[in-house]
């Protein structure tokens, strides 16, 4: 198994590293089964979409894709809270289940549930000899290799791509789906990880982390936040900005760490002022941006991008972030405390 590892000391870390060509080869296992799967839901009159843990963060991120730029409401559901909504699928339904093992207990009774009201399962899946793929009626690979390190990532960015390739069929290519872009922005920011390393640094001894985005940023803080619990085991919590003035605010102090998910697009100025608003607290805030402000007191550089293809490059520092913390604390990054790969179990 450690021949596997490579020249990597951690199977994270190479899964992370592993990104810039996995972005490449998503869905390419099951191109037909992408445009068959994009055709149903285009003419479905209702669709849902479940997953667990960072599956159902791709979920979050498929229903700003799905309405934005396919025109289609899709409701997301996380999977372990299905069973107390069993009337929610209306009959003959979609139901898109995520999951990168396909064998997530939770996501399987979702799936249980979804089919006893009539309703279709369409899977986005990795592991394509699953339990997940013998349920459903059309199952869409990740194609992204085994993933080894508890925490999800390569599979993260292959969920987000196999989305991002069925909304852009379903409205005759409207978004600019140029992968060959995200694999470079991946590249350079996997290449200059200096910076992250440092700030990786300044995390030791910290108890709190606040991840904060807008828009179609706030799902991929929550995915962010959820990196760095599983890797360092800091409380780290998904804002969206705007929500800081009714609670959050109230906990901000010099002691605080805030990330700021800041990509030069229409999100930004809003996002800028929250950042100012915690920064007069007295708070450190770590900027994710394109563009550098004086409001950051650290600045993680990313590369510019078409709007659409942000989520798929801004997690990536967020993932080499925890990584690093985690590794600066003496954690396992591979197999963190409490917690399986795989969830089998109710
Ligand atoms: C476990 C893992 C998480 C993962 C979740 C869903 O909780 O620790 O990393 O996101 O299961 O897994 P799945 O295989 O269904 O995507």
């Amino acid at each position: 198994a450690d021949a596997y590892k490579g020249q990597y000391a951690h199977y994270t870390l190479k899964e992370i590293s592993e990104q810039p060509s996995t972005i490449l080869s998503a869905g390419n296992n099951t191109k037909l089964e992408i445009d068959l799967a994009s055709d149903l839901i285009k003419h479905a009159r209702n669709v849902y979409i479940t997953g667990s843990g960072t599956s159902y963060n791709a979920a979050l991120i498929a229903k700003f894709l799905f309405s934005k730029y396919a025109k289609i409401k899709i409701d997301p559901l996380i999977s372990s809270e299905a069973q107390f909504s069993p009337d929610m699928f209306e009959e003959k339904s979609i139901l898109i289940a995520i999951s990168q093992s396909g064998e997530s207990a939770d996501v399987l009774e979702a799936v249980d549930i979804a089919k006893k009201s009539g309703s279709k399962i369409i899977s986005i899946v990795n592991m394509m000899t699953s339990s997940l793929v013998h349920q459903s009626s059309i199952s869409m690979g990740l194609n992204c290799g085994p993933e080894i390190g508890v925490a999800a990532t390569k599979s993260f960015t292959s969920q987000l791509v196999v989305l991002y390739k069925m909304v852009d069929k379903i409205c005759n290519g409207c978004i600019e789906l140029d992968l060959v872009k995200v694999s470079e922005a991946i590249k350079k920011i996997l290449s200059n990880d200096s910076k992250i390393k440092d700030v990786a640094k300044k995390l030791k001894d910290v108890s709190d982390i606040y991840v904060l985005g807008r828009g179609i940023h706030y799902p991929i803080a929550s995915e962010g936040s959820l990196k760095l619990k599983e890797l360092t085991y800091i409380h780290a919590e998904g804002l969206p900005g705007g929500e800081l003035k009714h609670g959050p605010l109230a906990l901000m102090d010099s002691d605080s760490y805030v990330l700021i998910i800041n990509p030069n697009d229409s999100t930004y100025n809003d996002t800028l002022t929250s950042a100012r608003e915690i920064k007069a607290r007295g708070a450190k805030i770590i900027g994710i941006s394109d563009k550098p402000s004086d409001v950051y007191d650290y600045w993680i550089d990313i590369p510019s991008i078409n709007e659409s293809l942000y989520p798929l490059v801004e997690i990536v520092p967020i993932q080499l972030l925890a990584y690093y913390a985690a590794i600066d604390k003496d954690f396992d990054p591979d197999y963190p405390r409490n917690l399986a790969k795989s969830v089998t179990v109710k």
